[in-house]
């Protein structure tokens, strides 16, 4: 509970990609552990509803969700759990009925239900899911910052250019972050962001930001098959380097504050 400034608002995170499977969940738990290695009070929200696991990442047992939240069972307090490392997880719900249940007022409630929680955290990353549906770009444009995840795979260039422009054309966001994954290299890395940024530039005139990448390496599941995250493992690996990198760029960024929409923390009826 160091470095913290009380009252402080909370920077919310957003952490999205077009194709599943491209490393999301791996960078909000990695990113989160690595602000709570620096002395942060973090929140994860797992908007991944229906396939959430996070939980299960940081093993951690479940006492409901925001679907429980929502229908008036629980209060957003009594659903927090935290983890081994000191983590907040808020979980979005993990079953079918919480997909069902994902009406665009639903997602608008879930969103404002975060309101309870004002000043208790000074980060909170939201794993989103795979893809572009309704509560997807809802709930990222209740974040003050927009990540969005990729590999090199033709597949997650193709889907993540999709993704980007439904941000672009729903929202009219202009600063969204491009993060590429599993590269062999930095270098190769800073090679995919200008790929992505050559296409979004030419196809839709927007210019991602670059924070740097995430390099490939076993230690994530490694880390993950015994519930904890990589950069856990030491300050002088590839994981805790490329994260400490990430977020000095992201720091450097002005959060993006829509005072007359609905956002994270910000209470609008
Ligand atoms: N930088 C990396 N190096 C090596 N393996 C990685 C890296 N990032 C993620 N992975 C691995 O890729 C797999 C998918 O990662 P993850 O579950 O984080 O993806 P996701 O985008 O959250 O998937 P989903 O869309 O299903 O939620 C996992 O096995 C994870 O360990
Ligand atoms: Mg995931």
């Amino acid at each position: 509970m160091t470095n913290t400034t009380k009252n402080k608002e909370t920077q919310v995170i957003g952490i999205a990609s077009g194709k599943g499977g491209v490393g999301k969940t791996t960078f909000a738990v990695n990113l989160a552990t690595y602000h709570a290695l620096k002395g942060k009070r973090v929140l994860i929200f797992d908007a991944d509803i229906g396939l959430g696991n996070i939980h299960i990442a940081l093993r951690n047992k479940l006492n409901g969700n925001m679907v429980d939240v929502l229908e008036g069972r629980r209060e957003i307090q009594d659903i927090l759990i935290e983890s081994e490392t000191g983590i907040s997880i808020i979980s979005g719900g993990n079953g079918l009925d919480e997909i069902l249940a994902l009406n665009n007022d639903n997602t608008n409630n879930i969103i404002r239900a975060f309101a309870a929680l004002e000043d208790q955290f000074d980060v909170m990353i939201v794993d989103i899911s795979a893809g572009a549906n309704q509560s997807v770009l809802s709930f990222l444009s209740a974040c003050h910052h927009q990540i969005v995840i990729g590999t090199n795979e033709p597949s997650s260039v193709a889907d993540a250019y999709a993704l980007i422009k439904l941000i672009h054309l729903t929202m009219g966001l202009s600063e969204i972050i491009f993060v590429p994954n599993k590269v062999k290299t930095a270098q190769e890395g800073k090679v995919l962001f200008k790929k992505m940024n050559t296409i979004t530039a030419k196809f839709l005139g927007v210019a991602l930001k670059f924070i740097g990448s995430v390099s490939e390496s076993s230690d994530y599941s490694l880390a993950w098959n015994t519930g904890q995250a990589a950069v856990s493992i030491g300050v002088s690996t590839t994981c805790y380097h490329d994260f400490s990198a990430i977020v000095d760029e992201l720091d450097k960024l002005t959060a993006n504050h829509k005072k007359n929409e609905l956002q994270f923390f910000n209470s609008m009826k």
